[in-house]
């Protein structure tokens, strides 16, 4: 009965959605099971070039159901814009399904996401402003509106009324803002449940019949390890859990069914939005890195920024995920550099750390102590195999599955599904 977690080891945009399409070719089931429309997962296949926020990304696939799990928090009419976008390239939605159980992103979440962060000034955590966070307090405050709601007109017109009430009081009173109408926010709401009413269900019973029949289910994490609430770079986190642990609560899963745990590693971590960075690439190569990589945010467009392969982080996060093993993509974007760092400690105050600190003032004095790797400058686009690689790029993958303390299986050389090596069984 095997469920494969397929977790963000950095900061997010590993290439998590080039790996699920990848892997799910073998799969019965994809389910995503945390963050939100905050995501944005890139898959180019058959079909086109998608960017996914909240559809999983195994959708592509006729003969799989895609499922967003409880730990999900939906955004319905962005979900339906995307279903209509992934639906126009060809591709059949009839297999999605949301679970009853996954709250939803309401229009005074996104309100309040861009208030909060206004109001904290320099201090603001550069969030996507998709309303995320807010969703997920009002799920811990227990005033979450869920999927399952919409399908119950009049119980959701009063819980709405009961919420929006205190939601306005702070708009008005703490933010001075003009507050949110219940009828325009119920109307829209409404017709949104009425588009998803067949996606809405209970899914966890859908997960526990494809496991009974020993088929393998996908779970797809959005995010990264290091932006998880307890364990990332609080308070410069997103407000779920994007590691393994989340993916039990996320989908409905109890830990026994998972029997693999890949985490993805990019060759080199980005990082969007606000938050420490360690092993930030310095001067004229940051710049030639993110051009010549194109990174930017595939939700928001900022600017990412790109660092060196952080050795201290990868084996904390491999550790406390319990990782299997390790796909590493975008090796290529490496291919035009003379040299290469990877860190493998840090010097802090004087003394060598080899552990990721909890303390964000820690972490902002922690400077890398770098290992340097001569590059292989030439292309690896076009390597199918292991042996296609040249050898000092072998060794960079050698470097990074030795100080991230995990074997790596899968080599990503290209955003395209063939532009992969599998270089071990995952199961
Ligand atoms: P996700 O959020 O983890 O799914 O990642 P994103 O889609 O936000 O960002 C990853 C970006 O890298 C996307 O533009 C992918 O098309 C691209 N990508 C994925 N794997 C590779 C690779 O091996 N090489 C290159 N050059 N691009 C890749
Ligand atoms: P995928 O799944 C990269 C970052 C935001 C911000 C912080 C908090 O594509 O890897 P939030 O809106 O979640 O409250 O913002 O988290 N962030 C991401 N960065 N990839 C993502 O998702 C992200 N989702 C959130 O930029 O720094
Ligand atoms: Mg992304």
């Amino acid at each position: 009965m095997p469920a494969i977690a397929v977790i963000g080891a950095q900061w997010g945009d590993e290439g998590k959605g080039k790996v699920v399409d990848y892997l799910a070719a073998r799969a019965k089931m994809v389910v995503r099971f945390s963050g939100g429309n905050n995501a944005g997962h890139t898959v180019i296949n058959q079909y086109g070039e998608f960017r996914l926020h909240l559809v999983p990304s195994g959708i592509f696939y006729p003969n799989l159901t895609s499922i967003i799990g409880n730990g999900v928090v939906v955004d319905p009419g962005a979900l339906l814009d995307e279903l209509e976008g992934v639906r126009q390239g060809g591709v059949d939605i009839g297999s999605l399904y949301i679970s009853d159980r996954a709250n939803l992103v309401m229009p005074y979440h996104w309100l309040l996401d861009g208030l909060e962060e206004e109001s904290r000034g320099k201090g603001s955590l550069g969030t996507t402003r998709k309303g995320v966070g807010p969703a997920y307090v009002d799920k811990a405050a227990r005033l979450g509106i869920r999927a399952g709601d919409l399908l119950d007109p009049a119980a959701f017109r009063q819980r709405l009324s009961l919420i929006l009430e205190q939601k306005n009081a702070i708009i008005s009173a703490v933010y001075h803002s003009p507050t949110m109408s219940l009828d325009e926010i119920y109307d829209e709401y409404c017709a949104h449940g009425e588009k998803l009413a067949p996606h809405i269900r209970h899914t966890e019973p859908l997960m526990a019949e494809t496991l009974s029949k020993g088929e393998m289910v996908l779970l797809e994490g959005a995010q990264g390890a290091l932006l998880d609430v307890d364990f990332g770079t609080y308070p410069y986190v997103t407000s779920s859990s994007p590691m393994v642990g989340g993916a039990c609560t996320g989908a409905g899963i109890s830990p026994r069914y998972i029997s693999g745990i890949i985490g993805v590693f990019k060759a080199y971590p980005t990082r969007v939005g606000v938050g420490p960075m360690p092993t930030l690439i310095e001067g004229e190569t940051q710049d030639m890195v993110r051009e010549h990589a194109h990174e930017y945010g595939a939700t928001t467009g900022r600017p990412r920024r790109c660092g060196w392969f952080d050795g201290v982080a990868a084996a904390y996060v491999s550790q406390l995920n319990g990782f299997s093993a390790i796909a590493v993509t975008r090796l290529d974007v490496l291919d035009v550099l003379p040299n290469i760092k990877i860190c493998r400690a840090y010097q802090c105050n004087g003394e060598r750390l080899e552990h990721f600190p909890a303390s964000l003032s820690v972490l902002e004095q922690c400077q890398p102590i770098y290992e340097e790797i001569p590059g292989w400058l030439t292309s690896t686009s076009e390597a199918r195999h292991w042996d296609d690689l040249p050898h000092q790029a072998q060794a960079y993958v050698q470097c990074v599955e030795e100080v991230a303390g995990c074997p790596v299986a899968v080599v990503s050389v290209g955003p395209r599904r063939e532009q992969t090596i599998l270089r071990s069984p995952l199961l």
